[in-house]
């Protein structure tokens, strides 16, 4: 990456308010025996229990003795319970996906019950005795959301979901290697390649579809924002739908900058009714045996039995065209609910996804879930084969597919027709008084590389307790870039303190024929880098902000022995466990930052805008509260201005926004994988 031409933006807003965050909840159980039990509660999770200590915990457990303690009176145990006991919940060895409304259902019944327990032991204790009576891939989902969202479980890390489902990720080849290694008893450590071949022009871009990180992202993000959430679970998740948007629409335009980089086209978007070009093979095989399914390219995409019709997401899709071309959406009870402000986007994604958030699933149905299915079973539309669920079906492996950015293309294309119907910010709006960026410089070299990243398959092979754990593991090449940092200078020329808001955007300058994009084109392909606020004392501010700080990235999610490890201390010396930074994994990883250079060097224009952020906050102490991540914190949204802010409307005339010197020249040598 190399920035050319950087714009400065300095911008102001309106009103002003406050809202807190609820306390966390006090708890006796120290964090490492929290960590401890979940870890061990998902150590090889197709077996029976491990631990010796939950294991005695379960053989003496009653689930239906002391149900009074539950706010519900224990009608979801009891639901749950019966369910098990009438053989109506899915058997164990058999594959689950969340796109599946029955299986889902299964396994919401066990986050209800978990959600309810008002202590560690009781979450603990019915965590194990369903462990072992549910369907394992159905207990893993219900035990993630549960853990994301209980009070009681606040701190916890949630293990790399690669390290748990290592079939989701690792192919069928590399994981027979393993079980050779482990029934010869030598120790393991194997090569994954991406799938593909070079004759495969997406074979270039597989580094980053293909990479476990990007799918912890993605798994995460829905995690922490899941479709299926029902505030009788938990607090109101703030901007959901417009948070749904955003994802999607960042990762659009990370991949289009990766392909850009790797001299492909850009995503073309999915039409109904044209040839879907890519087709995908995975590679990989559910635990016990089916495959993931394989895509043929060049298909006409069909109706599929006992899902939908084609037809039907082509309604869907006129209904909400319709919506945003009148402004308004027609709600349960038949009101118009007008979408034509800020709010509208939240809306919009509500109803595109559905979440239950949308104010009318029976007509605006659910376009992107149902277009995750129908494009999931179009190796077998009538169940001739009865194949498992494909990758579009499952969070962790969605990004996997070229079929998932053509898809999401073409809601993105939805969302933009509804931006662009907003008002453009006028001169007023993104003026920030008395405030202007003097000088904007990047320090370090902006260069991304590839390196091997090693991860367990232990989970991968199952053995009798007695047998002792032997190191297998697979490494795989993943992008990374070295660490730099914007240096910023403000000057403040108001008389006192100002908070201000920082954003940070990039975009690719040129397509794929060289040809630069047009502000208003290149706008809509911004990259969000990093957002964070700082007060600006009067005169002169010199800002150092480092890419590791980014608030869009996390870091790494610790790998299951290093989790082992930390937690075992913790327990042995009685100390503290702190693994606060890991907790939400719903960003990018940091190393993801910045898309893929390559030897020539790939343009990008830079964006920084400063605005007044006490206009923009949406809760105090923004600058010094290190809870928060760019997603929120507990279902509270920080700042009040839309995503995307101020690039995220039409710019009719892009001299509203004052330009900038020229850089010198960051020049970045990206390698090849
Ligand atoms: C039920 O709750 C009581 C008090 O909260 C506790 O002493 C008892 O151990 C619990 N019983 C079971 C089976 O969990
Ligand atoms: C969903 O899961 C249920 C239970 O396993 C199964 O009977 C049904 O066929 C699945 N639906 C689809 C569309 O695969
Ligand atoms: C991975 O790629 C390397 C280099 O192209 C090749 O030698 C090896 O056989 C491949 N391994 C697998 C498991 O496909
Ligand atoms: C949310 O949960 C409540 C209580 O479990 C239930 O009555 C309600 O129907 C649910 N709402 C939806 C939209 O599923």
């Amino acid at each position: 990456m190399k920035t050319l031409v950087v714009f400065a933006l300095v911008a102001a807003a309106s009103a002003y308010s406050f809202s807190g965050f609820q306390r966390d909840e006090p708890d006796e159980v120290p964090l490492a025996q929290k960590q401890h039990d979940i870890s061990s509660l998902l150590y090889k999770v197709y077996e029976p229990l491990h631990d010796a200590n939950l294991k005695t915990l379960v053989d003496t457990f009653d689930p239906e003795a002391n149900l009074s303690n539950f706010p519900d009176g224990g009608v979801a145990v009891r639901k749950l319970l019966k369910e098990l006991k009438d053989h109506k919940l899915e058997e164990k060895q058999h594959f689950f996906s969340v796109f599946n409304d029955t299986q889902r259902e299964q396994a919401l019944l066990l986050t209800n019950v978990l959600l309810q327990c008002q202590d560690w032991k009781t979450g603990i204790s019915y965590a194990a005795y369903f462990r072992q009576r549910l369907n394992e891939e159905e207990f893993i989902y219900a035990l993630y959301a549960a853990v994301r969202h209980s009070p009681l479980s606040r701190n916890v890390v949630l293990p790399p979901i690669y390290e748990i489902l290592p079939h989701f990720f690792t192919s069928a080849e590399v994981l027979q290697k393993a079980y050779r290694a482990k029934i010869k008893a030598t120790p393991g450590k194997f090569v994954t390649n991406f799938t593909g071949t070079p004759n495969n022009p997406e074979y270039r871009v597989a580094y980053f579809t293909e990479d476990i990180g990007l799918s912890t992202h993605y798994f995460n993000w829905h995690l922490e924002y899941p479709f299926w959430w029902n505030d009788t679970f938990g607090p109101h998740i703030e901007r959901k739908g417009e948070t749904f948007f955003w994802i999607h629409h960042q990762l659009n335009n990370r991949f289009d900058a990766e392909r850009l980089s790797n001299h492909l086209d850009l995503v073309q978007k999915l039409h109904w009714d044209e040839t879907l070009h890519d087709g995908f093979h995975p590679h990989t095989t559910y635990k016990y045996g089916d495959r993931f399914p394989i895509r043929p390219d060049d298909i006409h995409i069909e109706n599929v039995d006992h899902v939908a019709e084609v037809h039907d997401l082509v309604v869907l899709e006129n209904r909400i065209r319709d919506a945003i071309d009148h402004g308004y959406i027609i709600n349960k009870e038949g009101s118009k609910v007008d979408i034509r402000n800020e709010e509208g986007i939240d809306i919009l994604g509500n109803i595109i996804e559905s979440s239950l958030y949308s104010p009318n699933v029976e007509y605006y149905g659910s376009l992107n879930n149902l277009a995750h299915v129908l494009l999931g079973h179009q190796g077998d539309p009538h169940d001739k084969y009865h194949e498992a669920p494909s990758v579009l079906e499952h969070y962790e492996t969605a990004t996997r597919d070229p079929a998932f950015y053509q898809l999401h293309k073409y809601i993105d294309d939805l969302f933009r027709k509804h931006k662009d119907r907003l008002p453009p910010y006028n001169k007023e709006e993104l003026e920030f008084r008395g405030v202007a960026i003097n000088n904007i410089n990047i320090d370090g070299p902006l260069e991304t590389y590839i390196e091997d990243y090693e991860y367990s398959l232990v989970n991968a092979v199952d053995d009798k307790d007695e047998v002792e754990d032997l190191e297998i593991s697979t490494y795989i090449q993943r992008l990374k870039h070295k660490d730099f940092s914007f240096n910023i200078d403000i000057i403040n020329n108001n008389d006192g303190d100002v908070l201000s808001t920082i954003r940070i955007f990039a975009w690719p300058h040129r397509d794929s024929n060289g040809v630069i994009f047009p502000f208003n084109e290149g706008r809509w392909r911004a990259i969000e880098l990093d957002k964070f606020f700082k007060t600006l004392k009067p005169g002169e501010n010199h800002i150092v902000r480092k890419s590791v700080e980014s608030s869009v990235t996390v870091p790494d999610v610790p790998s299951i022995n290093t989790l082992h490890d930390k937690v075992e201390a913790a327990l042995t010396a009685g100390s503290d466990l702190h693994l606060e930074q890991f907790v939400s994994a719903a960003g990018l990883p940091n190393r993801l930052l910045i898309p893929k250079g390559n030897e020539a060097g790939v343009e990008f224009k830079l964006v920084v805008a400063v605005t007044d952020g006490a206009a923009d906050a949406a809760i105090n102490d923004l600058e010094t509260f290190e809870k928060f991540h760019h997603y929120g914190y507990k279902g509270v949204y920080p700042d009040k201005k839309p995503h995307g802010y101020p690039l995220d409307r039409h710019v009719p005339d892009e001299r509203i926004f004052p330009r900038h010197s020229q850089l010198r020249g960051n020049h970045c040598q990206g390698l090849q994988p």
